[in-house]
């Protein structure tokens, strides 16, 4: 299909996609918010006191669906610590912290360390995807790299019954990455939200409970 003709179906199905709208509404950054809450209202991830880190979370949707469920009714602070990284800038949200940084670099990794000051965290989120180069082998060979850092994070720094949610697609290395999950975590489960548009083939991944924790 030419270029313009695909640009031109994307928009149509940009302006009538209810998310878009619904994201409008709500003061959303992005349609994305709504995948992370439809799997939190089925998975209950999301809790009062937490400490949450946002993988890849420009322009920052997620951060802003995570702030308000740790936001008092009362407005104010939140009861809970949310850290985001992303390689592009970020539009601050009130209570979150932001690294600007590459998570494939150890410097991005140290500084999310430092921030955490030692605590463990609950809740691992990673919507990071590469760009992509259309090269197919590449393209699911940098997806994967981006998941097993994830992975190696979370090993690093969740608690015993911590969890880790992260984009996938179903043609990059899927089920390697199914596998590697299986591997670290005691349950392991695909989510597919109604917001993830069906002829996308993302998919995301929750494991839950490290079978190993880190001792310290
Ligand atoms: C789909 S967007 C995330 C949307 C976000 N969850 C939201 O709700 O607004 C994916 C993000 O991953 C980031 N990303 C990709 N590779 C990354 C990397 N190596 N390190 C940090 N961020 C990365 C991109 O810059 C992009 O902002």
């Amino acid at each position: 299909m030419a270029k313009n003709k695909l640009n031109k179906n994307w928009l149509h199905d940009h302006i009538n996609d209810p998310y878009v709208k619904a994201a409008q509404k709500d003061g959303y950054r992005a349609r994305a918010a709504y995948k992370l809450k439809e799997i939190d209202e089925d998975e209950k991830l999301v809790r009062s006191g937490q400490v949450i880190v946002d993988l890849g979370c420009t322009p920052g949707s997620w951060g802003q669906y995570v702030r308000r469920k740790l936001a008092g009714k009362e407005g104010g602070g939140i009861n809970g610590t949310i850290i985001g990284l992303d390689i592009l800038p970020m539009e601050p949200i009130a209570d979150m912290h932001f690294i600007q940084g590459d998570f494939r670099e150890q410097e991005s990794v140290d500084q999310l360390a430092a921030l955490l000051q030692g605590r463990k965290v609950d809740l691992v989120l990673s919507d990071m995807a590469p760009n992509l180069s259309g090269i197919a082998s590449a393209d699911a060979a940098r997806m994967e790299d981006l998941i097993d850092l994830a992975l190696e994070f979370s090993q690093l720094h969740l608690k015993p019954g911590g969890a880790l949610l992260v984009k996938c697609f179903k043609d990059m290395g899927f089920s390697q990455i199914v596998e590697k999950f299986r591997h670290e975590f005691k349950t392991v489960t695909q989510k597919k939200p109604k917001a993830s548009r069906d002829k996308s083939s993302e998919i995301f991944l929750l494991g839950r409970g490290l079978k190993q924790p880190a001792e310290n």
